[in-house]
């Protein structure tokens, strides 16, 4: 059978799309899905097959410029499958993003994009992450500039992170923009220490050699965990690469190891060994203390997750006399700054190791007026426990990206409580949400807050009123 054509096509970036992709569309009205393009831009793409049906093109060429391009900071830019539209000026990522915000709330909500106020620009568009994982492979990702030369390639390993659509492979980073150092020179030194001693990198596929995961994690006071996952147990060579990583930084806080022999790379259930330091660090939001273990969820970008509580706590108009509730609560971040205005606080979480931070997180803070519960929100809202903790006279909502469970839409909806402030990282299920909320609750106002620069993610908080209260 003889070779597909090529097929090219020339297209106007007129959107952006989700997980870096934009929108282009061709003079004849034809729509496809583009890796990279930027509103704006005209661009030449290699036509692709068709996914659910939508077109897709790879960009090959960028024959005029959009005004809104600017040139990406990053090395890894090309490769890496984080800050995707690093080649994108940041006043317009917040306007695309708020834009979406608006259609989701429109289209889906029928609500005014009236209510929607102007997003709230991260104070920091690099270096604000506490936390990143990075991963070891024998199987070095060859880099775009790397490839179109004429040199020869020694694919070695890498310590980095994942080439979007290739699971074995890794982009070896030696320099990434995201979290305050020493993030890079502890991944570096690492990296080398393990060549040099010939340590193996992990082979996804075969499921061989030693070094598999490394995560750190940084506290805003400059306290560093380590946590080194290895798929061998060999003790010998891990702690001599420990001790060097020690003598190299002897100011790290804390420094785990566990051996993950499974299938995937999660050490949430395994046991972890603290081989130096506090088995904790510890971080603030505002004026709250968190002690944060290897295991323990937290807002990755703290900074501006005070700003996103801040604008919750706001929205939720809370007085000493309120009774509040915090579902989907986590660790209880924002359960404990209500606390500090409230009554009462109540929150739900089904994660068990989250509800047991939360707890500690109220101790060391010295709160008292929370009770923290264990359980899926949609089994566990109901009259009974609206009559066994009190009525809310706010209901505060974080759910994961798939929204609120329509049981749980219906319990608030029962309930008649005067305000829902609904904090989002999905503004098409909030808007699915507070669309299915409409009969009873009235959207006051909503804003995007931008947690993370450089990719389409979004969070949002919306206030809703019970009809006729306002
Ligand atoms: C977006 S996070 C909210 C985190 C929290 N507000 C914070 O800032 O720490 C969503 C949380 O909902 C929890 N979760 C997911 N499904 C749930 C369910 N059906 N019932 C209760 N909690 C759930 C997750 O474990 C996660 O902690």
């Amino acid at each position: 059978m003889g070779k597909k054509r090529k097929v090219y096509k020339t297209v106007t970036i007129v959107d952006i799309a989700d997980k870096g992709l934009s929108v282009g569309r061709e003079e004849s009205g034809e729509i496809y899905m583009v890796d990279g393009g930027v509103p704006g831009d005209v661009v030449r793409i290699l036509k692709k097959r068709n996914r659910k049906g939508v077109g897709q093109g790879l960009l090959t060429e960028v024959l005029e410029y959009s005004p809104h391009r600017t040139t990406p900071f990053c090395t890894h830019f090309e490769d890496c499958g984080g800050c995707k539209w690093q080649h994108y000026k940041y006043e317009e990522q917040l306007r695309s993003k708020n834009k979406s915000v608006i259609s989701a709330i429109q289209r889906i909500a029928k609500c005014s994009p009236d209510l929607i106020g102007d997003p709230i620009p991260a104070p920091e568009t690099t270096f604000f992450r506490n936390k990143l994982e990075y991963t070891f492979s024998d199987k070095r990702w060859i880099t775009k500039e790397e490839a179109e030369s004429e040199k020869d390639i020694n694919p070695g390993a890498a310590l980095g992170f994942h080439r979007p659509g290739a699971f074995d492979k890794i982009v070896d980073i030696t320099y990434c923009h995201l979290q305050p150092e020493p993030t890079n020179l502890i991944r570096n030194f690492i990296r080398k220490y393990a060549l040099e001693h010939g340590l193996e990198f992990f082979n996804v596929r075969k499921r061989t050699g030693l070094l598999r995961t490394l995560m750190i994690r940084t506290g805003k006071e400059g306290q560093v965990m380590v946590v080194l996952a290895c798929f061998k147990d060999d003790r010998e060579d891990i702690e001599n690469l420990l001790d060097a990583l020690i003598a190299e930084f002897p100011n790290l806080t804390s420094v785990y190891y566990v051996i993950n022999s499974k299938g995937n790379d999660t050490i949430l259930d395994l046991p972890l060994v603290l081989y130096r330091g506090e088995p904790f660090i510890e971080e603030s939001l505002d004026d709250l203390n968190f002690r944060l273990g290897p295991k323990s969820f937290f807002q990755t970008n703290p900074r501006q997750a005070e700003t996103l509580y801040e604008l919750a706590m706001d929205y939720a108009g809370i007085d000493e006399n309120s009774v509040v509730y915090d579902l989907y609560c986590g660790i209880g971040s924002i359960a404990l700054y209500a606390a500090k205005k409230a009554r009462h606080v109540v929150g739900i979480e089904s994660v068990p190791e989250a509800i047991a931070d939360a707890r500690v997180n109220a101790s060391i803070n010295d709160i008292e007026n929370v009770n923290f519960y264990v359980g899926e929100v949609e089994n566990t809202l109901n009259a009974g426990f609206f009559k066994d903790n009190g009525m809310p006279d706010v209901i505060i909502v974080d759910p994961p990206r798939a929204g609120l469970h329509k049981d749980v839409v219906a319990a608030i909806a029962d309930s008649g409580v005067k305000r829902v402030v609904y904090v989002s990282c999905n503004p098409a299920t909030q808007a699915r949400d507070i669309g299915m909320l409409g009969d009873r609750y009235d959207l006051i106002k909503l804003r995007t807050v931008d947690m993370f620069p450089h990719t389409s993610h979004i969070e949002t908080v919306a206030q809703l009123d019970l009809k006729g209260t306002v």
